[in-house]
This record gives structure tokens, sequence and C-alpha cells, in this order.
């Protein structure tokens, strides 16, 4: 069958394993790397992989035929944690992070989640909306084709289901695809400091409203010292469960307060941070099939040196991702190619390793395992295009935006690391 468009004399092309499910321990080590490589693209899905000449069958007088010398291509990159609609920023707290304050301190005097919240109230959606189209727009010049989006900055109602529709439109509008995750469960909103178990029944009661609109595939929470403990984050988790959702927890971010063992029990997807978590809570998560969603980023932005440990993770048998976590507070990047990066520097990953965690294993973090994330035939033909000439310079290289061409269901939509109009 011949092709609608064959990407062709790519130096290297990244073929990540899809096993049916996320690659585990040494398994994320392991991948294809053909040289001298094309992809064939056929109805926005993907054709074919392979080495050297493109087959003639590949090829009739309507194929497209682009010419890739030099570069190298892997699955288009999945963002599978962030924080991304949101009103305001946080740069007055800046000042305060580089004299020492704490992160949860800030959080405790009002500032934090909860300045944003303020900031994301008084927001309209348009404004809301165009916001997140520059910062879903600077995702996609680095290489991004799916990015998970949370709610959280409104804790109540109104404010959350306007986040949440802000996706919804994205989705619709952007060639980048959303997946849409429900997070009222955040901070603690100030009228109900002295009551979280109140403010948690808030939240259950919101769930079939989410429901109802279709407003998010995922929950989520924040279980952390002076947020959520683990008995209210399981009875949430718990709740949304038996109503269908999918879920995930913050856990082990700054302190560990047994958010681990909980998205053990659940068990959820999977468990987001994971910074200081134990050596008896990463036998929980590789027993129990848990993703780890590692955020490299947020231990450097909040000037911290604890690094989630991936190796003893890979080593226990888990899977793992990377992702920005991008957010106004303990993050503020858009860009996945530098906490790839640091996952090389800090965590020692290798850049196979990373690259599955970016697309294999995040795919299946965001529950997408079966249409995205390899080029297996018959997957959404996503591309991103580096220009690099092998897989270890783009992790070599960093904090400079190498991604030239990015593809969505096939169609050019990055070039020259402009949107393509
Ligand atoms: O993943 N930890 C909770 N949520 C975000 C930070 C959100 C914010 O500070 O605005 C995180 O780090
Ligand atoms: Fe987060």
């Amino acid at each position: 069958m011949a092709a609608d468009r064959v990407l062709y004399n790519l130096n290297e092309v990244f073929c990540p394993n899809d096993l049916g499910r996320p690659l585990r321990g040494s398994e994320m080590n392991e991948a294809k790397i053909l040289k001298n490589a094309y992809i064939a693209i056929k109805d926005g899905k993907i054709l074919k992989v392979g080495e050297g000449e493109v087959p003639e069958d590949l090829i009739d007088d309507s194929t497209e035929m682009v010419n890739l010398e030099g570069k190298i291509a892997t699955p288009g990159l999945i963002d599978c944690h962030t924080h991304l609609v949101y009103g305001g920023s946080r740069e007055h707290e800046f000042s305060k992070k580089l004299n020492g304050m704490s992160y949860l301190d800030i959080l405790a005097e009002g500032g934090g989640i909860l300045s944003t919240q303020k900031a994301t109230r008084e927001a309209s959606f348009e404004e809301l909306y165009d916001k997140t189209e520059k910062l879903a727009n600077h995702m996609m010049y680095h290489g991004v084709t799916t990015i998970e989006a949370k709610s959280g900055y409104g804790l109540y109602w109104d404010t959350e289901k306007r986040q949440m529709e802000v996706v919804k439109k994205l989705d619709k509008n952007l060639p980048v695809d959303f997946v849409s995750t429900f997070m009222a469960a955040h901070a603690i909103p100030e009228e109900c400091k002295e009551n979280p178990d109140e403010f948690i029944e808030q939240v259950i009661e919101m769930l079939p409203k989410v429901k109802e609109e279709n407003l998010a595939e995922f929950v989520d929470i924040f279980c952390e010292k002076g947020v959520f403990n683990a008995a209210q984050s399981k009875k949430l988790l718990l709740a949304a469960k038996e109503q269908g959702f999918k879920t995930r927890i913050h856990a082990d971010e700054i302190e560990s307060i047994g958010g681990s063992s909980v998205a053990a029990d659940i068990p959820t997807v999977s468990a987001e941070h994971l910074m200081m978590i134990t050596d008896e809570d990463i036998k929980k998560l590789a027993e129990a099939n848990v993703i780890g969603n590692l955020l490299p980023a947020t231990t450097f932005s909040l000037i911290e040196d604890t690094y989630a440990p991936a190796k003893k993770m890979l080593d226990a048998g888990m899977a793992i991702t990377l992702t920005t976590d991008s957010n106004p507070g303990s993050c503020p990047t858009a860009n996945l190619q530098f906490a790839m990066q640091l996952g090389c520097l800090y965590m020692r990953l290798t850049p196979v390793e990373v690259f599955n965690a970016v697309t294999i294993n995040a795919a299946y973090s965001v529950a997408r395992g079966d249409s995205i994330g390899s080029f297996d035939e018959g997957k959404k033909a996503d591309i991103t295009v580096f220009d690099a000439k092998n897989l270890d310079y783009t992790m070599y290289f960093f904090a400079t935006n190498l991604v030239s061409q990015v593809y969505k269901n096939g169609e050019l939509v990055v070039k020259d690391r402009q949107l393509v109009k």
C-alpha cells in the first residue's frame, strides 16, 4: 500500500517496544534504534518504519517524500503531568524562594497554590484559554504531542469547571491532544483550613458533575504534610474509582506521609513525584504495577538536591515516566526536553530509558498505550524530529530546543520551531 507521506534519510528512528503495558525495570533500557531509516504514514497513522531504501510499494505519484537527512525521530513526546491552566504567575514569590523560604511555608502563609487560586478565580474563560494556549504551543515547539492537564486552582466548583472546560476546548482546537485530570483536592481552601475532611466531602460531591459533563478522565490529590493526609487521599480516590475514574496521586513530594502506600492499595495508575519515597514503598509500587511519574525539573526549581531515586525504582522493577509538572509555583517551565536532560544528569538514566519514559510509558500513564507512544503500525503518526545526529546528542546538548519538526496525526504542525499555520 502506498503511503501519503514518507519521512526518510533519518539518521536514527527510536522505536520503543510496546508490550501492551508500561516497560518495567531493565525493559526500559531496551529499544530498537533504526539507522538510515524511514517512517511511512497513511491516513494519519503509522504504516511502516524500516531501515535503508524506502520500499517501492510504499511510494506512488501522490506520496510526499520528506528528506530528513542528519536528523533523528522519536514518537511524539508525552507530557503526562502538568498544571497548565491558571491565572497570574508567582514571580512575586521568587525572591522568598531564593532567600530560603520553603515551598510548604509559602503555602502555609496563604501564598503558593492559594495565591494562584485567587488569580485563577478572577480570570475569565477567555483569559485562561489564551494563556494556556500559549503554554501548550511552547510545549509543542519542544516536541510534545500529548499533554495531561490538571485542574486544581479553583478548589471550588465554578473555577474547577472553567479550568476543565478550557482543556476541553483546547483539545478540540489545537493539534496537540489533552488528557484531563480533576484535581480540586490540590490545597485546602482558607475557609476549610480547620476542617479538611469536610472539604474532601465537597470534592467527592463534585465527582458526579465531572462525570456527567465529561470534563475529566483522571482524579488526582496532593497527599502532603499540611495538605491532605493519607486517609483523606484514600477516601477521595476510592470514591473516584467507584465512579469510574482513573486515579493518580501526588505522593512523597516533600515529606513521606504514606501517599505511595495509598497508591499501591487503590492501586492508582500512577504516583507522582516520589522524591522522598522509602525503599519499602518502592517495592509496594513495583508489586502493584503503579507507574512512577517523576518530575526532576521540580526538584531543580525548588532548589532541592533530592531527585526521585529513579535507578532504585528500575532495580525494583518499577515502570517510570518523566514529565515537567509545568505549573506557576514549583516548576514554571514548558520544556520537557530539560526535564529529560535532568533525568539523565541527576537521576543517571540512560537516554534510552529517558525516551521510553516520555513515549511508551507516558502513553500508558495517560491510558493511551493502544494509540500512541510507539511506532507500531496503526498507531497515530505523532512524530518528533530532532536536529541531532543521534539519541545521545539530544540529552548531552542541554537546555536548548533541539526539536525541528513535529508531526501530529501525520500532519506537520511545527516547523523550524514555529507553529505551522
Ligand atoms: O506538582 N505539589 C502540588 N502541585 C504542584 C505545584 C503546584 C503549584 O505550586 O502551583 C506540584 O509540584
Ligand atoms: Fe504536580
